[in-house]
């Protein structure tokens, strides 16, 4: 495995590894990530391995997509653990850059991708998504043409990333792959281990409540307004837990819906347990 720090080295060792053997797997998957990986992150990467001739990461706690109040200095970092579950997923090459590698002195090009940005987690989070977004283009730009991986827990940061790639006309294939759980139901989260056992414990509620709204949809019950309260309300129990939003929302254009919910609408959750902020959704009907 080739760990790089600069663009120029990922793109010299990039072009090493693509003019290799051809396989019957071709190009290059690449698994954006801020680090601290965890099994959701391994998903993708195996995922990436098995459709892919070479596969990179990129280790990058981006800077401008934590607003002023968020947690950008706290955010967990580990770099030889990173490296480590990297190797193991048989990756073939890292980037893990600097903050000034990746925003030179005097850059100022930003990516913003309308409204998609500004609803939940964009209006939760005022630029979170134009940090997003101006991101994942410079790395698929340094990257070139490829496979993208990225987690359906990032729901919307999924569906602003399809967006971008497909209006920029971007050479990649953006992937979305599932939720991995912890055993008991919660999300897999670099920011899960911030939560103290209560606080963690009380956590599951999320991943119930889903559970149990999603159960209500396959047993018939469509109004969107029930479907939500059902959530929250297993969310409200906990008394730790201060839940953000309860969305169901359209799965293209993020509208709240008013009326019945079918089959591929998304149901996602924001909820804070003191300075921890948790994330979590269930598509329902698959
Ligand atoms: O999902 C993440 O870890 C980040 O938002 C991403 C896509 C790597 C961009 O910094």
């Amino acid at each position: 495995m080739i760990v790089t720090r600069t663009v120029a080295e990922f793109r010299a060792a990039r072009d090493e590894l693509l003019a290799g053997g051809q396989t019957a797997r071709e190009g290059l998957g690449l698994v954006p990530t801020m680090g601290y990986l965890h099994e959701g992150h391994r998903s993708l990467m195996r995922r990436a391995r098995a459709e892919c001739s070479a596969v990179a990461v990129t280790i990058f706690v981006n800077p401008t997509q934590f607003g002023p109040n968020d947690d950008f200095t706290r955010y967990p970092r580990d770099e030889a653990r990173d490296l480590e579950a990297c190797a193991a997923e048989g990756v073939d090459l890292v980037l893990a850059p600097s903050i000034e590698e990746i925003y030179p002195e005097g850059a100022c090009t930003t990516v913003s991708v309308g409204p998609l940005s500004r609803v939940l987690e964009g209006a939760a989070r005022p630029g979170h998504f134009d940090g997003v977004a101006t991101v994942v283009t410079k790395l698929f730009a340094i990257a070139g043409p490829c496979r993208g991986y990225f987690g359906q827990k990032d729901a919307q940061q999924l569906m602003v990333i399809r967006r971008l790639a497909r209006d920029l006309v971007l050479p990649v294939d953006v992937v979305g792959c599932p939720i991995i759980r912890e055993p008991d139901g919660l999300a897999m989260s670099s920011r899960n281990v911030y939560l103290s056992p209560e606080e963690r414990s009380q956590a599951l509620g999320i991943s119930r409540g889903l559970r149990q709204a999603e159960a209500a949809w396959v047993d018939g019950v469509r109004d969107a307004d029930s479907l939500r309260a059902l959530v929250r309300s297993e969310i409200e129990a906990q008394p730790l837990a201060r839940p953000e939003y309860v969305s169901l929302a359209d799965t293209e254009t993020l509208e709240e819906l008013a009326g019945l919910a079918g089959p591929g609408a998304l149901l996602s959750v924001a909820v804070r347990f003191a300075g921890t902020r948790l994330i979590d959704n269930v598509v329902l009907g698959g």
